[in-house]
C-alpha cells in the first residue's frame, strides 16, 4: 500500500516527497547539488524514492560563511540565561517530526495526524511531570513572553468588571512589566513591589498591597539577571488565604533548573520557555489550573486549539523538543544510588560546583567585587559588579567570552539595569556588572579560562583608571564632593 502511494506520489512531486521523507534531504545547498551523494541502502527500498542529485543536502554542522563567527574562534559561551544550547538528545527526538512524521497534530482523519498528536500528548505529559501538574493543565505557546502576556492580560481582562488591581514586582522580566504597563493604559491599577538589597520581596509588603479588587499577583520564580529566587511557596500559601486572587509565576529561568511543583507552591498559572531548559526556541507553555478553574480571556482568536486558550496549529517538532527537554531535566534530578531513589540533581550539583569555583577564584584574586542578589539564588546565574572599571570597556575587553551585562533582552540600551537599580546598586556598579550564565555543558576548563581572563582584564583596566589610583593612595572616593572639581 505504502509503495503504491509512494509511486503515485512520485509522478506528481518527486522532489517534495524525497525532501521530507529522508532525514538528511532537507536543505540542498549549491555545493551539494553539484555532487552526487551516496544513498544509504536502507532508503533504497521500494517505500522510498531514489533521490536525484538536486535533492541532496542537509548537513548537521555550522554553515561556514567567509568572515562569519564560525570561521573564527568562537567565544566561550557563558550566557545561559539568554538561551541554552539544544541538548543533542532533544534534537534527536525532534528530527523525525521535521521529516517523516510531519502530520498536523490537529488532523483527526489519518495516521499522520494521529502520530503527531500522540507525540504532542507525550510531550505534554513529560512537561506536566516536571512541574507536578496534570497534563490537561498544560497549554503550549511560543515561549514565556507569550505565556506571560496571556496570563497577565488574560486574567485581568476576564475579571475586569469586578477587579481592576494587579500586583507584581519591580524586578520582573520586561514582558511582564510591559504587559502590566499596557493594562495600566486600559485603566487597571498596578502595584510594583520593591525588593530588598538581596532582591527578595517582603511577604508583609505583599500582604499589605492586597485589595478587595486584586485579581492577580505575578511574581517570577528565578530572576534572569541575578538568579534571585523568590519565596514562591510562602507567597502561594499567603495568597491561598485570600480567595479569588490568582497567583502567576514567570518560571522561565526556574523550570528544569530547580524543583518546581505547582501544587506544593499553590501556583495557578506558570510560564515556561523551551530554550531556557536545553530545548528549542519558539516554544513554551503556560500552566493554567483547571481545578479550581482559572478563567482568562484568550489573546488569540482562531481554531480553538489548546482548550480554546491558544488557537493555532501546534509545531509538533518543537513541542516534542520541549517535552524531551523536560523529560531529561526530570531524569537528571532523580538518580538512583545503590538502589535507593534519592532526589539528587546532577545538573544542579555540577553547576553549583562550577559556580563556586568561579566566585571563589575571582574573589580570591580581585578586590572590590560585589555579588548582586541573594547568595542563595540559582547558582547558574552569577551577577558580579567590578568597582573602578568602566562597564563598557570591560565587556569590550572580554570579547573571548559570550556573556551579558544585565539582561540580554535589555543590553542593547545603555541604561543601567533596572533590576540591579531595584536592588539598590549604585549606577556605576550597575553599569560595571557582568552576568555569568553557567549551564549543563559548561566545563571546568572554560570556567578557569574565564576566571584568568577576568583577573587580567580587570587589573589592566584598573591600572588605567585615575579613580583606582586614588583608591590605592588611600583616598576615600565616596567622601569627595565632585561638584567642587
Ligand atoms: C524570566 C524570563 N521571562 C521571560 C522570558 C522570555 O522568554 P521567551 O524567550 O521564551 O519568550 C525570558 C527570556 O529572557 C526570561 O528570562
Amino acid at each position: 500500500m505504502l509503495s503504491r502511494l509512494s509511486r503515485t506520489a512520485s509522478r506528481r512531486s518527486t522532489s517534495r516527497i524525497a525532501n521530507v521523507s529522508r532525514r538528511w534531504f532537507v536543505q540542498p545547498s549549491t555545493a551539494d547539488r553539484a555532487s552526487v551523494v551516496e544513498i544509504p541502502s536502507s532508503y533504497q527500498d521500494e517505500t522510498h524514492l531514489t533521490p536525484r542529485a538536486d535533492m541532496l543536502g542537509f548537513k548537521l554542522e555550522i554553515p561556514r560563511r567567509e568572515g562569519s563567527l564560525a570561521e573564527k574562534i568562537r567565544p566561550i559561551y557563558l550566557d545561559m540565561q539568554a538561551t541554552t544550547p539544544v541538548d543533542p538528545r532533544v534534537l534527536d527526538a525532534m528530527l523525525p517530526y521535521l521529516t517523516d512524521q510531519y502530520g498536523n497534530p490537529h488532523s483527526r482523519t489519518h495516521a499522520y495526524g494521529w502520530e503527531a498528536e500522540q507525540a504532542v500528548e507525550d510531550a505534554r505529559k513529560y512537561l506536566a511531570d516536571l512541574i507536578g501538574a496534570d497534563p490537561k493543565d498544560i497549554v503550549f505557546t511560543s515561549g514565556a513572553t507569550e505565556s506571560n502576556n496571556m496570563a497577565i492580560k488574560g486574567v485581568a481582562r476576564f475579571h475586569k468588571e469586578k477587579k481592576r488591581h494587579i500586583i507584581t514586582t519591580q524586578t520582573e522580566h520586561k514582558c511582564v512589566l510591559d504587559s502590566c504597563r499596557k493594562l495600566g493604559e486600559e485603566g487597571f491599577d498596578i502595584t510594583y513591589l520593591s525588593v530588598g538589597n538581596n532582591g527578595v520581596i517582603s511577604l508583609d509588603e505583599l500582604e499589605a498591597a492586597i485589595r478587595p479588587d486584586t485579581s492577580l499577583v505575578s511574581i517570577m520564580t528565578v530572576n534572569n539577571e541575578t538568579g534571585v529566587i523568590q519565596p514562591i511557596k510562602e507567597i502561594g500559601a499567603l495568597l491561598r488565604k485570600h480567595r479569588g486572587i490568582y497567583f502567576h509565576s514567570d518560571a522561565a529561568q526556574a523550570v528544569g533548573k530547580i524543583p518546581v511543583d505547582v501544587n506544593e507552591m499553590n501556583i495557578d498559572l506558570m510560564s515556561i520557555s523551551g530554550h531556557k531548559l536545553y530545548g528549542p526556541k519558539g516554544i513554551g507553555a503556560i500552566y493554567v489550573r483547571r481545578r479550581p478553574r482559572v478563567r482568562l480571556e484568550p489573546i488569540l482568536s482562531g481554531g480553538g486549539q489548546e482548550r480554546g486558550l491558544r488557537s493555532g496549529t501546534l509545531p509538533a517538532a518543537l513541542v516534542v523538543g520541549l517535552g524531551e527537554a523536560a523529560r531529561i531535566a526530570k531524569k537528571e534530578m532523580k538518580v538512583s544510588i545503590f538502589h535507593i531513589i534519592r532526589v539528587w540533581d546532577r545538573d544542579h550539583a555540577r553547576i553549583q560546583r562550577l559556580s563556586d569555583r568561579l566566585i571563589t577564584n575571582i574573589n580570591s584574586q580581585v578586590e572590590h567585587v560585589v555579588r548582586n542578589g541573594d547568595v542563595n539564588g540559582y547558582p547558574g546565574c552569577v551577577n558580579l559588579s567590578f568597582s573602578y572599571v568602566e562597564g563598557e570597556s570591560l565587556l569590550m575587553a572580554l570579547k573571548d567570552i559570550a556573556l551579558s551585562s544585565g539582561s540580554a533582552c535589555t543590553s542593547a540600551s545603555l541604561e543601567p539595569s533596572y533590576v540591579l537599580r531595584a536592588l539598590g546598586a549604585a549606577e556605576d556598579m550597575a553599569h560595571s556588572s557582568l552576568r555569568f550564565g553557567i549551564g549543563r555543558f559548561t566545563t571546568e576548563a572554560e570556567v578557569d579560562f574565564v576566571v584568568n581572563h577576568i583577573i587580567r582584564t580587570v587589573q589592566r583596566l584598573r591600572d588605567m583608571s585615575p579613580l583606582w589610583e586614588m583608591v590605592q593612595e588611600g583616598i576615600d572616593i565616596n567622601a569627595i564632593d565632585w561638584s567642587q572639581h
